[in-house]
Protein backbone atom coordinates (compact mmCIF):
# COMPACT_ATOMS: atom_id res chain seq x y z
CA UNK A 1 0.00 0.00 0.00
CA UNK A 2 1.29 3.64 -1.23
CA UNK A 3 2.43 5.58 2.03
CA UNK A 4 -0.50 8.19 3.85
CA UNK A 5 -0.95 11.54 2.45
CA UNK A 6 0.15 14.51 5.43
CA UNK A 7 -3.12 16.53 5.49
CA UNK A 8 -3.65 19.62 7.40
CA UNK A 9 -6.72 21.37 7.53
CA UNK A 10 -7.16 25.13 8.06
CA UNK A 11 -10.48 25.75 9.92
CA UNK A 12 -12.28 28.97 11.37
CA UNK A 13 -15.04 27.20 13.45
CA UNK A 14 -16.89 24.41 14.51
CA UNK A 15 -15.19 21.85 12.28
CA UNK A 16 -18.34 19.61 10.79
CA UNK A 17 -16.34 19.11 7.76
CA UNK A 18 -13.09 18.37 9.63
CA UNK A 19 -15.40 15.92 11.74
CA UNK A 20 -16.24 14.40 8.27
CA UNK A 21 -12.51 14.08 6.75
CA UNK A 22 -11.08 13.00 10.26
CA UNK A 23 -14.33 9.98 10.49
CA UNK A 24 -13.54 8.43 6.76
CA UNK A 25 -12.62 4.78 6.80
CA UNK A 26 -9.36 3.38 5.19
CA UNK A 27 -8.40 7.44 4.14
CA UNK A 28 -5.08 7.34 2.29
CA UNK A 29 -4.62 10.35 4.20
CA UNK A 30 -3.93 11.27 7.75
CA UNK A 31 -4.48 14.58 9.43
CA UNK A 32 -1.55 15.57 11.00
CA UNK A 33 -2.38 19.57 11.79
CA UNK A 34 -5.61 21.39 12.33
CA UNK A 35 -4.83 25.18 12.35
CA UNK A 36 -7.74 27.68 13.20
CA UNK A 37 -7.24 31.56 12.79
CA UNK A 38 -9.99 31.70 16.11
CA UNK A 39 -8.97 30.35 19.62
CA UNK A 40 -12.00 28.79 20.67
CA UNK A 41 -12.97 27.30 17.41
CA UNK A 42 -15.09 24.06 18.17
CA UNK A 43 -13.44 22.09 15.14
CA UNK A 44 -10.08 22.66 17.32
CA UNK A 45 -11.93 20.43 20.38
CA UNK A 46 -12.43 17.91 17.71
CA UNK A 47 -8.79 17.51 16.79
CA UNK A 48 -7.96 16.87 19.89
CA UNK A 49 -10.30 14.13 20.50
CA UNK A 50 -8.93 12.60 17.73
CA UNK A 51 -5.07 13.35 19.33
CA UNK A 52 -4.00 15.17 16.11
CA UNK A 53 -2.02 18.08 16.69
CA UNK A 54 -3.65 21.92 16.93
CA UNK A 55 -2.51 25.15 16.33
CA UNK A 56 -3.80 28.59 17.10
CA UNK A 57 -2.68 31.32 14.22
CA UNK A 58 -4.71 34.34 14.91
CA UNK A 59 -5.14 37.15 11.78
CA UNK A 60 -5.88 40.42 13.81
CA UNK A 61 -2.83 42.96 13.37
CA UNK A 62 -1.06 41.41 11.01
CA UNK A 63 -0.99 41.90 6.88
CA UNK A 64 -2.47 39.11 4.70
CA UNK A 65 1.20 38.22 3.90
CA UNK A 66 2.46 37.41 7.45
CA UNK A 67 -0.42 35.68 8.79
CA UNK A 68 0.06 33.06 5.39
CA UNK A 69 3.25 32.92 6.35
CA UNK A 70 2.63 31.25 9.55
CA UNK A 71 0.17 29.23 8.24
CA UNK A 72 2.90 28.19 5.42
CA UNK A 73 5.65 27.84 7.99
CA UNK A 74 3.37 25.58 10.83
CA UNK A 75 2.33 23.61 7.71
CA UNK A 76 5.87 22.66 6.56
CA UNK A 77 6.93 22.00 9.92
CA UNK A 78 4.40 19.52 10.37
CA UNK A 79 5.45 17.87 6.68
CA UNK A 80 2.20 18.74 5.41
CA UNK A 81 1.39 17.49 1.51
CA UNK A 82 -2.28 18.53 1.34
CA UNK A 83 -3.69 21.32 2.77
CA UNK A 84 -7.60 21.26 3.13
CA UNK A 85 -9.90 24.82 3.66
CA UNK A 86 -13.19 23.61 5.92
CA UNK A 87 -14.74 26.20 6.84
CA UNK A 88 -11.74 28.66 7.10
CA UNK A 89 -13.55 32.18 6.68
CA UNK A 90 -9.80 33.84 5.62
CA UNK A 91 -8.66 35.27 2.08
CA UNK A 92 -5.63 33.61 1.63
CA UNK A 93 -2.92 35.77 -0.28
CA UNK A 94 -1.97 34.99 -3.99
CA UNK A 95 1.34 33.81 -2.49
CA UNK A 96 0.02 31.34 -0.52
CA UNK A 97 -2.22 29.81 -3.25
CA UNK A 98 0.42 29.63 -5.39
CA UNK A 99 3.17 27.82 -3.13
CA UNK A 100 0.52 25.36 -2.57
CA UNK A 101 -1.12 24.72 -5.81
CA UNK A 102 -2.52 21.70 -6.65
CA UNK A 103 -2.18 20.58 -3.54
CA UNK A 104 -4.55 22.93 -1.53
CA UNK A 105 -8.24 22.37 -1.44
CA UNK A 106 -11.75 24.31 -0.16
CA UNK A 107 -15.01 23.33 0.40
CA UNK A 108 -17.72 26.10 -0.61
CA UNK A 109 -21.74 25.65 0.15
CA UNK A 110 -23.02 26.25 -3.86
CA UNK A 111 -22.87 24.87 -7.31
CA UNK A 112 -19.52 26.92 -8.26
CA UNK A 113 -19.47 28.56 -10.24
CA UNK A 114 -22.70 29.85 -9.06
CA UNK A 115 -22.69 31.93 -5.87
CA UNK A 116 -19.31 32.49 -5.22
CA UNK A 117 -18.65 34.29 -1.96
CA UNK A 118 -20.37 34.96 1.29
CA UNK A 119 -24.66 34.91 2.31
CA UNK A 120 -24.94 31.61 -0.21
CA UNK A 121 -28.02 30.30 1.02
CA UNK A 122 -29.71 33.50 1.21
CA UNK A 123 -29.02 34.25 -2.29
CA UNK A 124 -29.62 30.87 -3.67
CA UNK A 125 -33.22 31.29 -1.78
CA UNK A 126 -33.93 35.20 -3.01
CA UNK A 127 -33.20 34.20 -6.49
CA UNK A 128 -35.93 31.09 -6.12
CA UNK A 129 -33.66 28.38 -7.45
CA UNK A 130 -34.78 25.08 -6.88
CA UNK A 131 -31.48 23.08 -6.56
CA UNK A 132 -28.09 23.96 -4.51
CA UNK A 133 -25.54 21.87 -3.58
CA UNK A 134 -21.51 21.86 -2.40
CA UNK A 135 -18.43 22.00 -4.68
CA UNK A 136 -14.87 20.99 -3.52
CA UNK A 137 -12.42 22.63 -5.54
CA UNK A 138 -8.53 23.35 -6.40
CA UNK A 139 -7.72 27.08 -4.28
CA UNK A 140 -6.40 29.73 -6.90
CA UNK A 141 -5.60 33.47 -5.94
CA UNK A 142 -9.12 34.21 -7.16
CA UNK A 143 -11.64 33.83 -4.65
CA UNK A 144 -13.84 30.51 -5.20
CA UNK A 145 -12.76 30.03 -9.02
CA UNK A 146 -10.43 27.55 -9.07
CA UNK A 147 -11.25 24.17 -10.94
CA UNK A 148 -13.59 21.93 -9.43
CA UNK A 149 -13.13 18.32 -8.06
CA UNK A 150 -16.33 17.04 -7.26
CA UNK A 151 -20.13 18.71 -6.69
CA UNK A 152 -23.05 17.23 -5.06
CA UNK A 153 -27.04 18.45 -5.61
CA UNK A 154 -29.63 18.89 -3.12
CA UNK A 155 -32.55 20.17 -3.52
CA UNK A 156 -34.16 23.76 -2.73
CA UNK A 157 -37.72 23.61 -1.19
CA UNK A 158 -39.90 26.55 -1.41
CA UNK A 159 -40.16 27.00 2.05
CA UNK A 160 -36.52 26.63 2.90
CA UNK A 161 -35.33 29.03 5.41
CA UNK A 162 -31.40 29.72 4.36
CA UNK A 163 -31.09 27.47 8.09
CA UNK A 164 -32.82 24.95 6.28
CA UNK A 165 -31.14 24.65 3.32
CA UNK A 166 -27.44 24.94 4.87
CA UNK A 167 -28.41 22.18 6.98
CA UNK A 168 -29.22 20.30 4.04
CA UNK A 169 -26.06 21.08 1.82
CA UNK A 170 -23.90 20.86 4.87
CA UNK A 171 -24.89 17.18 5.25
CA UNK A 172 -24.03 16.65 1.70
CA UNK A 173 -20.32 18.46 1.92
CA UNK A 174 -19.69 15.64 4.48
CA UNK A 175 -20.12 13.31 1.98
CA UNK A 176 -17.98 15.17 -0.50
CA UNK A 177 -15.35 16.36 1.41
CA UNK A 178 -13.78 13.15 1.93
CA UNK A 179 -14.61 11.58 -1.24
CA UNK A 180 -12.57 14.28 -2.96
CA UNK A 181 -10.06 14.17 -0.34
CA UNK A 182 -9.78 11.02 -1.35
CA UNK A 183 -9.61 11.20 -5.02
CA UNK A 184 -6.37 13.74 -4.17
CA UNK A 185 -4.64 11.63 -2.14
CA UNK A 186 -5.01 8.82 -4.56
CA UNK A 187 -3.75 11.36 -7.44
CA UNK A 188 -7.02 10.52 -8.92
CA UNK A 189 -7.28 14.04 -9.60
CA UNK A 190 -4.73 16.74 -10.09
CA UNK A 191 -4.33 20.15 -11.04
CA UNK A 192 -2.40 20.94 -14.64
CA UNK A 193 -2.59 23.96 -16.95
CA UNK A 194 -5.54 25.32 -14.53
CA UNK A 195 -7.48 22.18 -15.31
CA UNK A 196 -8.94 19.51 -13.03
CA UNK A 197 -7.91 16.40 -14.99
CA UNK A 198 -9.33 13.14 -13.66
CA UNK A 199 -7.17 9.44 -14.26
C1 LIG B 1 -19.43 24.89 5.39
O1 LIG B 1 -20.77 24.98 4.94
C2 LIG B 1 -18.49 25.31 4.29
O2 LIG B 1 -18.91 24.93 3.01
C3 LIG B 1 -18.53 26.80 4.44
O3 LIG B 1 -18.53 27.03 5.82
C4 LIG B 1 -19.16 25.94 6.47
C5 LIG B 1 -18.21 25.42 7.51
O4 LIG B 1 -18.83 24.47 8.32
N1 LIG B 1 -17.40 27.42 3.79
C6 LIG B 1 -17.47 28.58 3.19
O5 LIG B 1 -18.47 29.25 3.12
C7 LIG B 1 -16.16 29.01 2.55
N2 LIG B 1 -16.37 30.12 1.70
P1 LIG B 1 -17.99 23.54 9.28
O6 LIG B 1 -17.08 24.46 10.13
O7 LIG B 1 -19.00 22.87 10.14
O8 LIG B 1 -17.20 22.59 8.45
Amino acid sequence: MSAQRKVGVLISGRGSNLGALIAAKDAPYDIVLVISNIADAGGLDKARDAGIATKVIPHAGKTREAFDAELDAALRASGVELVCLAGFMRILSDGFARAWEGKLINIHPSLLPSYKGTRVHERVIEARETQSGASVHFVVPELDAGPVIAQATVPVHPDDSPDDLAARVLAAEHQLYPAALRMLADGKVRLKSGMAVFS
